[in-house]
């Protein structure tokens, strides 16, 4: 592959990865903080009104930082990506731009009077602004989905002579039977995260024996949310997404799957380590046929494999794919594990005093973080060779101009900028975690 197209790529692999840390938790947290406030309106239960008073604090450093790594994004698209912002600018602009526009605006502002309001707008609007926080929050998400998804399902375009691609109906954009299956699994992923972490805080409380009360109702609410999470993680979303992939992008289905050969009653790869030159996979653990149904509802059916398809076709780094989505799968089940034995423990009362189970969910934070990133991977890099799926090759659409050696420098620069970012970040949110939701009135 051409080094600098190489560089363009991992730089906004970069940007983008480190950027998705933030948003992923203010969208799950935006939910949370609104069942928060309707608890404490509705039970006139003060405890609740402080509890959402400190995630509010937690969530308006994750947006602060949010926003300040969103805006390179946008700048790489003319920069880096210069290509394929003049082939389809008139498409992915409208979007972009509505993010921006709408639902930016009405988080921000609403986040404003959210934090700082409290006491001019009472307990009703102040409840109302948590809602208008989490409209914008969730509106941003789907307008940067309905993007993504674009990308992944051209729909409501036609194509100019010239190859340039213009917008022919908003509202197939806005309605791409694609999104519907990726944003509910990208969202259901970011309450997964805000779940885990705010159970996390509440059992390094119920662990350090501070702010015991809290510790309880963080981990109470972290955990019944984070069931329901992890389930529909795996169904209906993750299942219909899988399905969506097999139908539309089957050369990405056949290398997240490690299936290098057609077969009738294709077997699921649990484990084992795809060789691409030999078109094999080395030590597998299957379960036979079980791809097959899981795909069509059909034992037998017939799954195509990578041999079907051109090889220029093939996305180009399918161990990276193989294993991130495996990766994503494996933490889904280990989340689903963690949460359900942690809610049967919480049906028998006995959770708060489980010690084993509260160390558990204290380091199990990262685990959601990590499977989004691995989601995120197997989507993009599952798309390849396409920037635009049959319409634009990843290849044609960086900017001719900027070669690889300025693309390097800006990265270096990005890295050393977004590690100092990073430890502000730990040190505010530590911050917080020392003060507690006591001190937070
Ligand atoms: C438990 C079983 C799961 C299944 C069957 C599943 C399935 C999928 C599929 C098929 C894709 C689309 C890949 C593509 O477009 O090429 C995907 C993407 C993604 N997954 Fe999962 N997933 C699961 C668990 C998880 C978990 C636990 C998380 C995070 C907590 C997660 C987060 C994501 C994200 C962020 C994406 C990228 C955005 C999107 O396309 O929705 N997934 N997943």
């Amino acid at each position: 592959m051409d080094y600098a197209l190489t560089i363009h790529r991992l730089q906004f692999a970069f940007t983008i990865t480190f950027h998705y840390i933030f948003p992923q938790l203010t969208m799950g947290l935006a939910l949370l903080l609104v069942v928060l406030k309707t608890i404490a309106l509705r039970t006139g239960n003060e405890r609740y009104d402080q509890a959402a008073r400190f995630w509010a604090k937690i969530f308006g450093i994750n947006f602060a930082l949010g926003v300040v790594t969103g805006i390179p994004m946008e700048f790489q698209f003319g920069t880096n990506w210069a290509r394929c912002s003049k082939a389809a600018g008139g498409v992915i602009g409208q979007t972009l731009a509505m993010e921006g526009m709408f639902s930016f605006f009405l988080e921000s502002t609403f986040l404003g009077l959210f934090l700082f309001g409290e006491k001019r707008l009472g307990p009703v609007w102040h409840w109302v602004s948590s809602i208008a926080v989490f409209a914008g929050a969730w509106l941003s998400g789907y307008f940067i989905i309905a993007t993504d998804a674009w990308m992944q399902y051209p729909v409501g375009h036609t194509v100019d002579a010239n190859g340039s691609i213009q917008l022919s109906s908003i509202g197939a954009l806005l309605t791409n039977p694609w999104i519907l299956w990726q944003y509910s699994h990208n969202m259901i992923a970011s309450v997964a995260t805000a779940s885990f972490v705010m159970s996390a805080v509440g059992a390094f409380y119920l662990l350090t024996g501070r702010s015991m009360k809290f510790g309880e109702i963080f981990v109470r609410l972290g955990v019944i949310s984070g069931i329901a999470a992890a389930f529909l993680l795996a169904m209906p979303t993750g299942d219909q997404q899988a399905r969506m992939v097999a139908t539309h992008q089957p050369v990405a289905f056949a290398a997240m799957e490690g299936l290098f050969h057609t077969e009738q009653g294709a077997s699921l790869v649990l484990i084992g380590q795809p060789d691409v030159e030999k078109m094999r996979l080395d030590n597998p653990i299957a379960v036979p046929r079980l791809l097959s149904f899981l795909t069509y509802q059909r034992w037998a059916a017939e799954v195509k494999g990578l041999d079907e398809f051109p090889r220029e076709n093939w996305p180009d780094n399918i161990p990276l794919l193989y294993f991130s989505y495996h990766i994503m799968v494996g933490l889904g089940t280990i989340q689903l594990a963690i949460m359900g034995i942690a809610t049967v423990l919480l049906f028998l009362k006995r959770l708060v005093k489980t010690k084993a189970m509260l160390w558990t969910l204290m380091l199990a934070f990262p685990i959601p973080y990590i499977a989004t990133t691995a989601g995120w991977i197997t989507a993009e890099v599952g798309r390849q060779p396409w920037l635009i799926y049959g319409l634009l090759r990843t290849a044609d659409g960086t900017s001719a101009q900027v070669g690889s050696g300025s693309t390097m420098f800006t990265l270096m620069g990005f890295m050393g900028l977004y590690l100092l970012l990073g430890l502000l970040f730990v040190f505010m949110i530590w911050r917080e975690l020392e003060h507690g939701p006591e001190e937070a009135t």
